[in-house]
Order: C-alpha cells, then structure tokens, then sequence
C-alpha cells in the first residue's frame, strides 16, 4: 500500500469488513511512515484495488486487521498470495513474536483454517443456563468464566479434530443470541 491507496484501501475495508475506528487515514498513514503495520494490497490490470491485507504491529504483537478481496475475484487465491506474502512480510520484523487476530465470517474461518492456522473457539452469552445446557463433547473446554468487564459468560473451546463449522452454525442459529468468535493465534 502506498500514502496515496489509502482512501480506497478505507473505502475497501468498510465494505467488506464494515467500519472500525481504528481504521481511518490518520492511523494508516502515521503506522504506514513509521513501519508499524504491514499494509498489502492487489490491484487488477487498471490499478484498481481488488484485495487488502492490513495488519498493525504493537510490540512484540501483530494484529490482523482484516483480510478482503472483491467478491467478484474470490476463489482465485488471491487472498492465499496476501497472507503468504504478509507471512513473508512478518518475518522482517524479527521483535514481533505473536501474530494473532479474530474472525467469525462465513468466509474468513473456513480460509484461514484452510491456510493452516488453528482457532479457539469463544462461546459468550449473558444467559449462563443456555451455556450449561450445551454438549461440547466433540471439544475440549479450555476455560470458563464470567468476564466482568463484559458482564458475559465465556466458554472456550479448542477443538482436536477437524472443526466442524456446520455443528457451530447450527448453534448459531438455534441459539441467536449466543455470540460465537474465532480466535487465531500463531506464537512466531
Ligand atoms: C476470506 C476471503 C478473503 C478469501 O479470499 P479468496 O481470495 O477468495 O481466497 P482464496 O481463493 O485464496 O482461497 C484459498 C483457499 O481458502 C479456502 N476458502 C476460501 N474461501 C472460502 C469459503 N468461502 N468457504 C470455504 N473455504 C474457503 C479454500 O480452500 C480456498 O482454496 P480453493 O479455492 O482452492 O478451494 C474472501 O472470501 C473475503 O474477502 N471474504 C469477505 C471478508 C472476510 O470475511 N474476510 C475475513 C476476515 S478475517
């Protein structure tokens, strides 16, 4: 990414990510002069943007900030050659010592287990009971707790197998008010 792709690496990013505070011009443009993000971009053969990778360092972390490509060039492996070249990109900063980030897309889970990385799964409702009254059988519970800050219980769970994002879907849809996150971490 370049100083002058920022606005429609913005506009990119809100559409397909929705829009977050700390993405804005002034926070891509400070971390893009003082080497604190990596920031990728595709372009297709008219120099439009069709694919973003974002992600900012804060010491020795390095959160993702959202990987997209244009809906009408999915399934192409362009958002495989963004991650790659951002892993590539990764290793330069050698104090950085954990990439991690979240998703719950239909998209992005399954893309990124795909990719190799493994996630946590977060299960949060204010309703312990609906919790409690869960089968988590086909994983292992890694903690449970009431988080105070959110006023939420949490479960979370790690699974051994191959995650079976149908089952979790199902949960979903049963349980609406159930919030289910994807917690990827690789220590580097
Ligand atoms: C997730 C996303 C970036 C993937 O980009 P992409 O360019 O289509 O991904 P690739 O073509 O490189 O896919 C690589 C592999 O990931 C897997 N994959 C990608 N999209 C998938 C999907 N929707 N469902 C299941 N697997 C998927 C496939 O195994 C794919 O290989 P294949 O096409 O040979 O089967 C894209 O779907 C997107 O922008 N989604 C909306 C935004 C979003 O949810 N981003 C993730 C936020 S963390």
């Amino acid at each position: 990414m370049q100083e002058k792709d920022i606005p429609e690496v913005i506009n990119f990013h809100n559409n397909y990510l929705g829009e977050r505070d700390f993405i804005n011009e002034r926070e891509l443009l400070d971390r893009l002069e003082s080497n604190r993000g990596i920031f990728l971009v595709a372009k297709d053969e008219d120099e439009k943007i069709v694919g973003i990778k974002l992600s900012f360092i804060e010491n020795d972390v390095c959160l993702g900030r959202g990987v997209a490509v244009d809906k009408n060039f999915r399934r192409l492996g362009i958002g495989k050659e963004l991650v790659s070249i951002f892993e590539l990109e990764l290793k330069k900063f050698p104090g950085v010592k954990k990439y991690v980030f979240a998703s719950s897309t239909q998209e992005g889970v399954p893309f990124h287990i795909k990719l190799g990385y493994k996630p946590l799964i977060l299960l949060q409702s204010e309703n312990n009971v609906l919790l409690e009254g869960m089968d988590f059988n086909m994983f292992t519970v890694r903690e449970k707790l009431f988080n105070k800050e959110y006023n939420v219980y949490q479960v979370y769970l790690e699974s051994d197998k191959e995650l079976d994002l149908n089952f979790l879907s199902k949960i979903k849809a049963q349980y609406p008010e159930l919030e289910i996150t994807y917690l990827f971490e690789k220590i580097l």
